[in-house]
């Protein structure tokens, strides 16, 4: 495997990711997207109310060529002029990451190519480098990452070198918070869009629920993590109440009250990482981004905070392998040396290892 990259100030690189159910391929150049095929397993998933570790792991195998294909059809390349090929190789699930790192180690050993492993978090504080309506981005940051697998609050001071965890969820991710409270209202999977449909036309004051981990006490020691579970459990013990007394339960209205709950903690202790840290920007990531209230919340609180709010394109901000190839590419310009053919999945790999060499 070749090991020196060839453009450096303006690399052509292929990401793989596969740390969850989507097979990600993207391709960039420099700082700019030309490709970001996502093949989703979500459907598969669907009846057992969450991811499914071993199906996941079986549709990376199958989508993984195809995806590959189309991505480099899209980008209009041949698999000849890329420079890298950038992997996630964790935080995720083990036999998901498995099937990416793979197939990257065989491309990169059948190309001759350098090989960059990465941190899928990072990965996700890079894509919004990619937004094209976006102006340069700026560090330090704040980043929340929300989404069915992760909760996280980072400090983000300089992408290739320097991300700080400030805290995470200490059981359930907001996103899986949202997936289990579906199914508990009766609403399919995945739950984020359809509790979010449904709370649009419910009362978000109606009910109000646990915000976890922000009493005082908590936020001592707990200041930027989170806690979903007992949020979760207060659902369902008002919907059971309900349903016991032979009453109605009022969908919308708990829908809006879980949502706003979620939201207002969110982006309380996300604002509040801001303010602690002087950091006057905030930048949003995961698929959780796509939830009408905490936009909004976001929007409202971070403009009264003085805080400046990012929030990437869709596309970019659920799991994608544009975002691994940008902060390969990030690596590349910043002059740092190639991974060698070492490196293995790491499911617990922690978000400071943002390169693992
Ligand atoms: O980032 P993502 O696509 O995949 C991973 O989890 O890695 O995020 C999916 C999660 C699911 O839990 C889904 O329910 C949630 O994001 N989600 C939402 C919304 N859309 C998707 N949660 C709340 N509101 C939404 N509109
Ligand atoms: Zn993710």
């Amino acid at each position: 495997m070749n090991d020196v990259v060839t453009n450096r100030s303006n690399p052509l690189v292929l990401g793989i990711e596969t740390s969850c159910d989507e097979t990600g391929i993207g391709i960039v150049r420099g700082s700019t997207l030309l490709s970001n095929t996502i093949a989703s397993s979500m459907d598969e998933h669907a009846r057992y109310g969450g991811v499914v570790p071993e199906v996941a792991a079986r549709a990376h195998l199958e989508e993984m060529v195809p995806a590959l294909n189309q991505a480099v059809a899209e980008a209009g390349i041949s698999l000849n002029d890329i420079d890298a090929i950038a992997v996630t190789t964790g935080p995720g699930l083990s036999g998901a990451l498995m099937v990416g790192v793979g197939a990257a180690k065989a491309l990169a050993v059948a190309l001759d190519k350098p090989i960059y492993a990465v941190n899928h978090l990072v990965g996700h504080v890079g894509a919004d480098i990619l937004d094209p309506s976006g102006t340069p981005f700026e560090y330090p940051t704040i980043a929340l990452l929300v989404s069915g697998g992760h909760t996280s609050l980072l400090l983000v001071r300089d992408l290739v070198s320097d991300v700080e965890l400030l805290g995470e969820t200490i059981d359930d991710a907001a996103g899986e918070a949202f997936d289990k409270v579906a199914r508990i209202l009766g609403l399919p999977y995945p739950g984020g869009p359809q509790i979010d449909r449904v709370a649009a036309a419910g009362d978000p004051n109606a009910i109000r629920f646990p915000r976890g981990l922000s009493r005082p006490k908590d936020m001592e020691k707990h200041r930027y993590d989170f806690s979903f579970s007992g949020l979760k459990t207060a659902v369902a013990r008002w919907v059971e109440q309900k349903q016991d007394a032979g009453l109605d339960v009022p969908v919308a209205d708990v829908a809006a009250g879980f949502r706003e709950a979620v939201a207002d903690v969110l982006i309380t202790k996300a604002l509040a990482a801001c303010a602690d840290h002087g950091v006057p920007r905030l930048l949003l990531g995961g698929g959780v981004v796509a939830n009408a209230r905490v936009r909004e919340l976001a929007a409202e609180r971070a403009e009264k905070a003085g805080v400046a709010l990012r929030i990437p394109p869709l596309s970019l901000c659920t799991d994608n392998g544009a975002m691994i190839a940008e902060l390969g590419a990030q690596l590349i310009m910043a002059g740092h040396a190639p991974s060698t053919l070492d490196f293995s999945a790491d499911s617990t790999l922690p978000v400071t290892d943002i390169q693992v060499r």
